[in-house]
């Protein structure tokens, strides 16, 4: 959650906002997520727990066969987390020393295990209007050493695909999309296993599909999907036959129940989303100075997040102290990201310098409460709030 130091209230419309003291829209704070189980879940995690087998097995494979079906991809590998999902794509497909041409604006994983590879990433910079790696900066960012273009599709959003796929043929590099915030989003008509060379997805707690952790790893190459599940169980291709150097990157059977029993409401639960953000463009539309997330032409989102862009000039406050009014009326919000990645003390020594739009929103981003349990009356407190936060603090 934002925090801030409000500034003090200079005029009576600020004295009724609920931050300084007046009555909030609501004394209910609107849910920022959902994350409850249902039942089936429950029963579906018991029957595992009841034949005492909880390592990767049947419900593993039953998940990992179904997401590859669901997004369009040839072979599924669920593992441990989405940081895993990325090593394990990271490793076959890129050397230590490569260049990897890596978003300024996404969650660290995307770029730290390009890192903790040995490889070197190079910042791509946002599109200020759908958030995603800016094909145009990613393009004249290629050098002779640059083997591979990891990308994101951030918020639930499909990156610029075709644009980025014409980029990898031209300079013959693989491309590997992380789609941890992108479940079933869909990119003209087609589902995001379809592209790039590997795709990869977090079953973390909050995501769309959540097993509290969980990864999974797609792709179309036999070759590499078998490399993959090979690195993923310390290289065994038979029993006590270790054909390589891998890891225990292995998901459970817990774990891939609770996803195979979710994943049969996700699809209902995407279309909710779907129309939540459009509820939400409808309400951004009446308020000047508020900007809604605009999708990249011909993707289908699927709102993991909805992320909203203050433009600053217009109002009296930062975005921070925007977003603490807003909390006081009840509606919760979460800055993603409040650095952009080039700015994270981890990253610093491959800052380019050179990744404005990220810079700058990292002052202006504001995440929504978005998932698919938000009732009208939770559309009302949103839409009460913000009017009553942009009449304060309007410029
Ligand atoms: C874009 C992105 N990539 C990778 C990850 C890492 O996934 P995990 O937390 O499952 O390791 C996340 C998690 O938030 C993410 O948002």
């Amino acid at each position: 959650m934002t925090t801030a130091t409000a500034a003090a209230p200079k005029s009576e419309a600020a004295k009724s906002l609920a931050l300084f003291g007046g009555t909030p829209v609501s004394t209910k704070p609107v849910p920022f997520m959902s994350t409850a189980l249902a039942q089936a879940d429950i029963d579906a995690c018991n029957e595992v727990l009841k034949s005492g087998m909880l390592r990767a097995a049947t419900k593993c494979a039953e998940l990992e066969e179904r997401w590859a079906t669901m997004t369009e991809a040839k072979f599924g590998m669920t593992c441990a987390n989405g940081t895993c999902a990325l090593q394990l794509a990271y490793e076959p497909l890129i050397r230590p020393g490569d260049e990897v041409l890596v978003p300024a604006w996404s969650f660290i994983a995307t770029v730290s295990m390009v890192v903790a590879r040995g490889a070197i990433p190079v910042f791509v910079d946002a599109n200020a209007e759908t958030f995603q790696m800016d094909a145009r900066d990613l393009a004249r960012k290629v050098t002779r050493r640059t083997t591979a273009i990891a990308c994101t599709h951030l918020y639930g959003c499909p990156a610029d695909i075709d644009a980025i796929q014409a980029v990898a043929e031209k300079h013959n590099l693989m491309v590997i999309y992380d789609a941890a915030q992108a479940h079933l989003a869909t990119y003209k008509t087609k589902g995001l296993g379809a592209f790039g060379d590997v795709v990869t997805y977090s079953l973390y707690a909050t995501k769309n599909l959540a097993t509290g952790e969980g990864g999974i790893v797609t792709c179309n190459d036999e070759g590499l999907a078998r490399e993959i599940k090979l690195l993923r169980s310390h290289g065994e291709s038979d029993k006590y036959l270790h054909e390589s150097i891998g890891y225990n990157y292995r998901l459970n059977d817990m774990a891939g129940a609770i996803g195979c029993s979710r994943l049969n409401r996700l699809e209902e639960q995407t279309a909710q989303r779907r129309r939540n953000a459009a509820w939400y463009d409808a309400i951004l539309a009446k308020i000047e100075g508020l900007k809604a997330p605009k999708t990249t032409p011909g993707a289908e989102a699927v709102y993991h997040l909805y992320t909203v862009q203050l433009e600053l000039g217009r109002f009296t406050c930062t975005r921070d102290e925007f977003c603490k009014a807003l909390n006081a009326e009840g509606v919760p919000t979460a800055t993603h990201y409040p650095r952009p990645l080039p700015k994270q003390p981890a990253l610093s020594d491959y800052d380019n310098e050179d990744c404005p739009v990220s810079d700058v929103l990292a002052t202006k981003v504001f995440s929504l409460p978005m998932h698919h349990d938000l009732s009208d009356d939770h559309f009302r407190i949103v839409e009460e709030a913000l009017h009553k936060v942009v009449n304060v603090y309007r410029g």
